[in-house]
């Protein structure tokens, strides 16, 4: 073997160097090419600088949060949104903004071990990608391995056994279900076309602690490019968080949960429109929102109730049975939970109690 020149060689180390320490110049962009892709494994993609498990953004890539969010049997969500430096999104005021091709869209699961402490170790389990090609917006769901230091790639999902301790200091055992390919499509599909739900502004429309401060996540869209023009916050829809008492009134609250936990399957392009019942937040059509609704199939889903929604009458509401319920023949959401959220069980509970007979 011909011997490499000394300098060649040095050169070499210190880019190996700089490379595995994740230094600015040494970090490789983003790797996203629509006809390239998906990659078997999460690395590949470039999202993360350093080690995967720390997932800590790229340039350009954006972390962002939501008002409300969807309860995946109370796993903790980082999400993020890449896109390339040569377009741009449109804001819409009511539905999910327009992101162009070449957009990918960021969701990562995990669990701390215990959610008393704010340090606690977390276990990451799925990594779920929206990506926008031409053709349209497709689902990829990456699986964790067990040394969290990579994610793969796992068309037909996956199932994991996990444990944590939560905010009430109860250790909880969950049977966690990754979805396949197929149940994306359920939550994701409008009329038959896969798109995000959680980039509108009613859900966006909030504070973020970036790196170098505090910002509206609207606003900090519009400067990185990844927004044409937006409106002055305070002008755009905004829902409330509906885990945080202070953020609204309980209908507010309510309302979002029903928002970003039902709505995607329950309007009318979703997998639910045949029910007619419609649970996005402009919803105000008191039987289209289930108040004295009869179901439209009959049969065990009802638990023998009449309506959805019985004001003042939450225990006859067919609304709340279904949330109370882990049976998968009846329980809602259908997809994405074995545990019940005990918290929004509480606020629906309370929201249809105070309800008068028109339901307002
Ligand atoms: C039970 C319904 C449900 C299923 C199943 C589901 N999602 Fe989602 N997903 C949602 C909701 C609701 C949001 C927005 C709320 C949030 O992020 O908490 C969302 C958000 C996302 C986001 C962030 C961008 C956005 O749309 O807001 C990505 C990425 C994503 N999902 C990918 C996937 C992939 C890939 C799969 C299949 C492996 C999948 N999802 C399965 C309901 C679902
Ligand atoms: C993955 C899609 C999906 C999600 C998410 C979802 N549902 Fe449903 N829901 C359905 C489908 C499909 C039906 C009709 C079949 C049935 O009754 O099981 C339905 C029916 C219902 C019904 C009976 C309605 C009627 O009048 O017949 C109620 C009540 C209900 N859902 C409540 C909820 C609530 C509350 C949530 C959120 C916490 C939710 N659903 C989330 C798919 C979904």
């Amino acid at each position: 073997m011909k011997h490499k020149p000394i300098h060649i060689l040095a050169f070499n180390v210190l880019a190996f160097l700089v490379f595995t320490t994740g230094c600015e110049w040494g970090q490789r962009p983003v790797q996203f090419d629509p006809e390239a892709v998906p990659f078997e494994r999460l690395s590949d993609y470039h999202f993360f600088r350093g080690d995967l498990a720390q997932l800590q953004p790229n340039e350009r890539v954006l972390p962002y949060d939501l008002n409300t969010s969807l309860f995946s049997d109370y796993a903790e969500k980082k999400r993020f949104i890449w896109m390339p430096e040569d377009v741009t999104g449109t804001y819409n005021e009511t539905t999910v903004f327009d992101l162009p091709a070449g957009t990918v869209l960021i969701k990562n699961f995990y669990y701390p071990e215990d959610f008393r402490e704010e340090a606690s170790p977390r276990r990451i389990l799925e990594t779920r990608l929206l990506t926008h090609s031409p053709e349209g917006w497709t689902g990829l769901p990456y699986v964790w391995n067990d040394d969290q230091s990579e994610a793969y790639l796992r068309r037909a999902g996956d199932e994991k056994q996990v444990e944590f301790i939560n905010s009430r200091g109860e250790s909880v055992q969950v049977h966690y279900l990754i979805p396949n390919v197929n149940q994306c499509r359920a939550c994701h599909a409008q009329d038959g076309k896969i798109l995000p739900i959680g980039t509108a502004a009613r859900h966006l429309n909030r504070d973020f602690d970036y790196e170098d401060g505090r910002q509206n996540q609207l606003v900090r869209w519009q400067q990185a490019g990844y927004l044409g023009d937006v409106p002055d916050p305070a002008d755009a829809p905004r829902l409330a968080d509906a885990r945080d008492p202070d953020s609204g009134t309980i209908d507010m609250r309510a309302r979002a949960y029903l928002d970003i936990n039902c709505g995607h399957c329950h309007n009318p392009a979703g997998a639910a429109k045949a029910s007619g019942l419609f649970l996005y937040s402009d919803v105000d059509h008191p039987t289209a929102l289930g108040i004295h609704k009869p179901p439209v199939a009959a049969g065990r889903g009802t638990g023998g109730k009449s309506f959805s929604i019985v004001p003042a009458h939450p225990d006859d509401s067919i609304l709340l049975y279904r949330m109370i319920t882990t049976d998968p023949g009846i329980r809602m959401p259908e997809l994405g939970r074995t545990l019940v959220d005990e918290e929004a069980v509480e606020l629906i509970r309370e929201w249809i109690a105070g309800m008068d007979f028109e339901g307002k």
